[in-house]
């Protein structure tokens, strides 16, 4: 600390305050300027995969409405802005040279952010594989992997001059486990092994990618990775419940903090999925190239994971991880652990609120990973906001949750853990992937018949703790 005055309900100087969204979340405008389908689009249009079968086709129209939302920004103090980069959009068949129209969008949107002093935070892969790339294998096929480096290097070289923050992935747990494993997102395949070999490959692609940025992008770049590391934790100390979290911990974080930071699968999780595969697809230096340097490492988190000892069958209790429901499980060679709802209040998406595994992530990734700093580049929630008579919309519970959330950060600060900033999920209600519109968790309420944008009573609560730089007195 080097302020002597500073209070212990302060963030640290410089922390950056921000929101968060993802191209096919809120962009729409689909087929035009060039645009080909992604995964999502291809999957959002099958019957029976989102809910009502809705699609991001128009999704909040940010494609067309970029200028009246970072105005909106402005007007909500945000200090940051992460968004990703629509890889069909800027590369439609995932090969080849950019589409000018598709980069264009991107620089005027850092161009209106920068003009806002709002700092643009750009994530690479949000989910939205070119269709061309999952036809050709998807992230199963290390092609996959090359692809995306020279993706990577084509945006960094058009927006490497004002763009600092770079993301390669966000969440490539749910690429892999939730896209390969339980089919619950794009591409909707239910296999365990595509699922493993996703994961290697999108390891590879983060590694490639890194270097591929490093090659093209200026000294000054800052070039991390977003993981969602599961707060996993024993329902009891029975040694059967214990072996389970190792388990998990092997198949929801370790399996890509393994190759990222230490350069190497751990030797459980192989000996686990022994049975299903002998990781062959793992070639000679690729764990090298996975662990690339971090400039940071960005934590997206939203409740804890409760797990215990297998029993018959419980890998047939759909969702019971809080991931979607599926006759198939997410969790190659692990289908039979048994996950029990973690305590505490539910949220919309019937998730518990409990910051506590936001705090208990920090000081883990401050210990796995020393020296790198933290951003939390998600932390948000779902409630059933509606807009009072005049109009307006209170979402008190949300409020509760941030400063639950904040008060976490703030004392993992407080234990050692050096934590950046902060981006709240979401700046606006979106398109929840396969919960359709149904689910909000923007600080802007959007009427989905006129997609009029309404902050909610959370933005102004929100401004105000990121204008003071300190976590205000409980709700
Ligand atoms: C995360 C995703 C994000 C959003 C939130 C609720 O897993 O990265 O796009 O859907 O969950």
């Amino acid at each position: 600390m080097t302020s002597g005055t500073q209070e212990s309900s302060d963030f640290p100087p410089g922390f950056l305050w921000g929101a968060a969204t993802a191209a096919y979340q809120i962009e729409g405008s689909a087929n035009a300027d060039g645009r080909t389908p992604s995964i999502w689009d291809t999957f959002s249009h099958t019957p029976g995969k989102t809910l009502g079968g809705d699609t991001g086709d128009v999704a909040v129209d940010h494609y067309r409405r970029r200028a009246e939302d970072v105005e909106l920004m402005s007007e909500l103090g945000l200090g940051a802005y992460r968004f990703s980069v629509s890889w069909p959009r800027v590369q439609p068949t995932g090969r080849g040279p950019a589409v000018q129209r598709g980069l264009d969008f991107y620089r005027s949107l850092v161009d209106d952010l920068l003009d806002h002093d709002i700092k643009p935070v750009l994530t690479l892969y949000h989910w939205d594989l070119p269709q061309e790339l999952e036809d050709a294998g998807g992230w199963p096929v290390r092609g996959t992997a090359e692809r995306f480096a020279e993706y990577a290097a084509l945006v960094g070289e058009a927006l490497g001059d004002r763009v600092e923050m770079w993301a390669t992935l966000n969440e490539p747990w749910c690429s892999a486990f939730l896209g390969y494993g339980s089919g619950v997102h794009a591409p909707g395949r239910t296999d365990p092994v595509a699922a493993l070999r996703a994961a290697h490959h999108l390891n590879l692609g983060h590694g490639l990618a890194t270097q591929a940025l490093r090659s093209v992008l200026p000294a000054r770049a800052q070039i991390g990775i977003s993981l969602n590391p599961a707060a996993v934790r024993a329902h009891s100390d029975d040694p059967a419940d214990l072996d389970a979290r190792r388990r998990i911990d092997a198949l929801a974080n370790r399996v890509f903090s393994g190759p990222i930071l230490q350069g190497a699968y751990p030797e459980d999780l192989l000996a686990d999925t022994a049975r299903l595969t002998d990781w062959s697809f793992v070639q000679d230096g690729d764990t090298a190239t996975a662990h690339q340097p971090l400039d940071f490492l960005g934590i997206n988190y939203y409740q804890p994971t409760v797990v215990a000892a297998p029993a018959p069958g419980a890998g047939k209790v759909k969702g019971a991880d809080g991931h979607g429901a599926s006759d198939h499980s997410p969790w190659p060679a692990a289908e039979d652990i048994v996950f029990h709802p973690a305590p505490g209040e539910r949220t919309a998406m019937g998730w518990s609120v409990d910051p506590s595994g936001l705090h208990d992530l920090l000081l883990r990734y401050s210990e796995e990973a020393p020296g790198v700093p933290l951003y939390i580049t998600e932390n948000g929630v779902a409630y059933d906001d509606k807009p009072g008579p005049d109009g307006t919309v209170h979402d008190p519970d949300r409020i509760r949750y941030l400063h639950g959330h904040l008060g976490a950060i703030r004392q993992a600060v407080a234990d050692g853990a050096d934590v950046r900033g902060y981006f709240q999920w979401s700046l606006m209600d979106n398109f929840e992937w396969s919960y359709g519109y149904s689910k909000r968790f923007g600080m802007v309420y959007i009427d989905y018949e006129t997609l009029e944008r309404t902050p909610k009573s959370s933005a102004a609560w929100y401004a105000q703790v990121a204008a003071a730089n300190q976590l205000p007195p409980a709700p």
